[in-house]
């Protein structure tokens, strides 16, 4: 098989918060496609890092008393252990204040000057008399010129979704000062994104994107680009454009920039990979963002007509997952949905969070809802009802009456071929992100040998000596089953394939191992994989999240 190079990136997290268990459905989504591909056997990169620039993480290190390089440096290192924490492993985790980032920033908008891709306008925006600064829109608040509603955002409004500008809004107020803020004029810079239109039109038709995003980039087209704002005056959190007098990028410039940087600082300390391989030619490379839907915009227009203009590859694909509902709602602080990973961890196995996930992830933008009750009765079900249950009842056997040895045959050649056959499709599945859809062939399987094992009953068969070969066979050939089974999970459950491994004694699962049956082979004892989750644990979890939030009179 041709080995493909493959580099891949999730969303760069703003560091001006924790990790929680919304931001994990699109971490975990990228780290099981990333796994996967490498259980294949392709080369994959796997790049991350903070989201370092911009006015709320200024404000936020304000507010805090100290830098904004002294907070990025914390918040990132903190989303890294929770990372980790849940097995979303990159191979590199850097940050877009860095001086790889502000070079490829600065290249790349070099480049975009000099094809005449960037044109000056004077805009009139909201402006703090009392801070000195320019107001992003979710800076100012007030009464939505639409519906009344009060205290809404500058941007749109939460009660009946028009969307308008801080200047629109009655009575706005600006949520630093508290005061009015006044109209002030200001040069900004802009991005003609129309130059590159014809471009991005062939690109976006060409597959790379869900065909949803597709239909709205097409339709967007159709209406007409506008320019895009790219600077923001002092005072900014964020790289100074060059030859400007208190001028920044806006961080939506340098954001995704950042993939290069963080992959360009890898590939320092990797000398047998090349930064251009994988950025400048795409004849042997692809390239892949996992994003949220709510930055398709940002990715599926505006950076690649960057790379575009600067003479870079375009992106291979652009994967963009739902928003995470919690019971069906949005998470909320009162309720004890608004959950972070650290919340998370104190209560609950990370497995159980990443199996739930895959079980409801599609291919598609769709929300997903993460129903705790339902996540209870899944997981005990499908991973210790279901999957460990083949280990448990076959294991044990093995362990006493057979010497902790696999028999030399296996009771049924064909069970054992439905599980080998099943590869293809389920990795077909996992290429195309049809996570749940394979999560339920996988679970089939799992009712298949359990079904084979109840029929042949093996607790009755090493009862009698005439059919004690037999029951050695059967509980071969269900470890096996099992065996091929884990092979199938183990992008979605990396921590118990790794305890999977050490009780066959085996090297770390591939998926070639699928397709053959393990036999004649000295086997651990077995010892319970996991523990089934109790209704206590997520209570006890709920109430952790309400009390964190305690006093700060949010919803
Ligand atoms: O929406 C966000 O959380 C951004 N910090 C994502 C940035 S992705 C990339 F462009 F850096
Ligand atoms: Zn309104």
């Amino acid at each position: 098989m041709q080995k493909r190079n493959i580099l891949v990136t999730n969303a760069l997290p703003y560091a001006n918060g924790p990790i929680h268990i919304g931001h994990l459905v699109g971490y975990i989504q990228g780290d099981i496609w990333v796994r996967f591909q490498r259980m294949q056997g392709h080369h994959v990169h796997f790049i991350c890092g903070s989201d370092a620039h911009g006015t709320p993480i200024m404000i936020k290190a304000q507010q805090l008393g100290m830098s904004p390089e002294q907070m990025v440096t914390e918040m990132g290192q903190q989303q890294l252990q929770d990372f980790h924490a849940f097995d979303v492993i990159f191979d590199n985790f850097y940050t877009t204040h860095s001086p790889e980032n502000k070079a490829l920033a600065e290249e790349i908008y070099q480049a975009l000057v000099a094809r005449d891709d960037i044109e000056r306008k004077t805009i009139q925006q909201a402006f703090d008399a009392e801070k000195h600064m320019f107001l992003p829109d979710r800076f100012v608040k007030g009464t939505c010129p639409k519906c009344g509603a009060l205290e809404q955002y500058g941007d749109n409004c939460e009660a009946c979704g028009a969307t308008y500008t801080p200047t629109e809004l009655i009575n706005p107020v600006s949520v630093l000062s508290g005061t009015t803020p006044i109209e002030k004029e200001s040069e900004h810079l802009f991005f003609k994104l129309k130059n590159h239109q014809d471009k991005l039109r062939a690109w976006v038709t060409q597959g790379h994107l869900q065909p949803e995003v597709a239909n709205k980039l097409l339709e967007w087209f159709d209406a007409g680009l506008q320019n895009w704002d790219i600077s923001r005056d002092a005072p900014y959190f964020g790289f100074p454009i060059p030859g400007e007098d208190n001028k920044y990028f806006y961080v939506w410039l340098d954001a995704p920039v950042g993939y290069m940087a963080s992959f360009k600082q890898y590939c320092e300390s990797h000398p047998e990979i090349n930064f251009d391989d994988y950025w400048r030619d795409d004849s042997h490379s692809e390239l892949y963002h996992f994003i949220g839907k709510d930055i398709i915009y940002f990715h599926s227009l505006f950076w690649p007509a960057m790379l575009d203009g600067a003479g870079f590859r375009l992106p291979s694909g652009i994967y963009a997952n739902g928003y995470l509902t919690v019971n069906g709602k949005k998470m909320s602080k009162s309720r004890g949905t608004f959950i972070s990973a650290k919340h998370y961890l104190q209560h609950l196995e990370p497995e159980f969070l990443r199996y739930y996930y895959a079980a409801k992830l599609n291919q598609r933008i769709d929300d997903i809802d993460l129903n705790l009750e339902d996540f209870v009765a899944r997981n005990n079900s499908d991973l210790i009802g279901k999957v460990i249950n083949i280990a448990s009842r076959c294991a044990g056997f093995i362990n006493k009456r057979f010497d902790n040895k696999l028999a030399s045959t296996l009771s049924d050649e064909t069970v054992f071929a439905e599980f080998t056959a099943a590869s293809n499709g389920i990795a077909e599945l996992y290429e195309t992100r049809q996570f749940s859809k394979l999560i339920r062939q996988v679970m089939e399987l799992a009712d298949r040998a359990n079904q084979y094992i109840a029929e042949e009953q093996p607790w009755v068969q090493v009862k009698n000596p005439d059919t004690l070969a037999q029951a050695h066979k059967v509980c071969t050939l269900g470890l096996n089953c099992f065996r091929v089974i884990m092979v199938y999970l183990k992008p979605v459950l990396p921590a118990l394939a790794t305890k999977v491994e050490d009780f066959f004694q085996i090297e770390p699962l591939q998926w070639q191992d699928s397709q053959q049956a393990l036999l004649n082979h000295s086997i651990e004892t077995f010892k319970p994989l996991m523990q089934r989750i109790t209704s206590e644990q997520i209570e006890a979890m709920q109430q952790a999240a309400v009390d964190a939030h305690a006093g700060e009179g949010i919803p």
